[in-house]
């Protein structure tokens, strides 16, 4: 008898244990989001009209992520977006570059803000000949669904260094804002060896050491018929840039701290974006494996970026980077005076 009371006993305190757990769990898992979602999700002013300005900015993050989802899928039609005021809309900031500076980062990054959209493909509008021949509608057509009150933003690193871009992106928005993430020359300039000989590699192609194809061996100078030093002189580049677009449009985003310390970073294109601050730490958590800060959405939804970003720099000779840092140094500082940006690069 006492043994069967024990064992009802034992019964309904399991049931109450999982009651009890159960509810803290739920407890936990609401206090989170709530907590995720009252920093990020209202836009202030921004998204006007009849809707009630309370409730549509949380509903606008919800649609932005699942309508469009469904649309992906082939489960929401074109007028159902319609439907919902989602329209296709061109850009309004560019991330033009640089390549290996990034810029994939920041445009995951940016994406987190809850009125910006971002188009996932490098859509290579501008500086393909082929796709610029296509017509604006057909870059607009390329472009997400958004709502009208919610910004665009598109990246395609070769912007930044081909000729014809800035004209033509002027002719589409003259006072288009535009975003160049730039790292310390040298390291963006290995970053950039290192993904054309993984490619090389994958091909069973021959390929040369960096330092072959750095420094010129006839003249033990540095190779500047190289892309991926010309690439690197951002003060060449950005000076074909201004004969177009202002200086005022340009923000310039500090790769490297995007790296080790990417809010700020994030804190300052809000700014510059005039956006309503809204991502915070929360949603940007270091990730020891892979070894950079990932992605938070939401409670249950996190990201890292693909694992072509982060790879490891193959050892390049002392000697070569103290020659390549040398050599970038006075392009450098015009950079730093005509940006207004100073980088403590060597
Ligand atoms: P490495 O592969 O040299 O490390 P892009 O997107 O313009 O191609 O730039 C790629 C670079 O983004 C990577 O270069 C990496 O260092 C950098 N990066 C910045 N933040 C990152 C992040 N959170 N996750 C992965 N890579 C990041």
């Amino acid at each position: 008898m006492l043994f069967k009371q024990q064992a009802w006993l034992r019964q309904k305190l399991l049931v109450l244990g999982s009651l009890a757990v159960g509810s803290l769990l739920y407890l936990v898992a609401r206090v989170g989001s709530l907590d995720r979602l009252q920093p990020i999700c209202p836009i202030e002013g921004r998204l006007g009209g009849a809707r009630s300005q309370a409730e549509f900015p949380l509903r606008a993050l919800q649609f932005k992520r699942g309508l469009l989802h469904e649309f992906r899928k082939g489960n929401a039609s074109k007028d159902q977006l319609r439907l919902h005021d989602l329209v296709q809309q061109l850009p309004k900031a560019i991330i033009i570059g640089v390549r290996k500076g990034g810029t994939r980062a920041l445009l995951e990054m940016l994406n987190l803000h809850p009125a910006v959209v971002k188009a996932s493909q490098e859509i290579h509008f501008f500086d393909n000949d082929e796709n610029y021949g296509k017509g604006i509608e057909w870059y607009r057509k390329k472009m997400p669904f958004s709502y009208p009150q919610q910004i665009t933003i598109e990246k395609s690193p070769a912007y930044f260094i081909t000729e014809e871009v800035p004209e033509r992106i002027y002719k589409m928005n003259s006072s288009i804002k535009l975003l160049i993430i730039v790292r310390e020359p040298t390291t963006r300039a290995i970053s950039d060896y290192t993904q054309v000989l993984e490619g090389k590699e994958r091909k069973n192609k021959t390929y040369y050491k960096f330092e072959k194809l750095a420094i010129d061996p006839n003249t033990c100078e540095v190779n500047t018929k190289y892309k991926a030093v010309r690439t690197s002189i951002y003060t060449k580049h950005l000076e074909r840039w201004l004969k177009y677009f202002p200086i005022e449009q340009f923000h310039v985003v500090d790769g490297d701290r995007l790296i080790t310390e990417p809010l700020p970073e994030l804190q300052l294109v809000e700014k510059f974006l005039n956006l309503p601050p809204r991502i915070s730490q929360y949603n940007l958590y270091f990730n020891a494996t892979r070894g950079f800060y990932c992605l938070r959405f939401n409670i249950i939804f996190n990201k890292c970026l693909a694992g072509s970003k982060g790879r490891i720099h193959p050892e390049v000779d002392p000697s070569v980077i103290t020659k390549l840092r040398k050599f970038f140094h006075p392009f450098n500082q015009k950079f730093y005076q005509i940006t207004g940006r100073t980088l403590n690069w060597p």
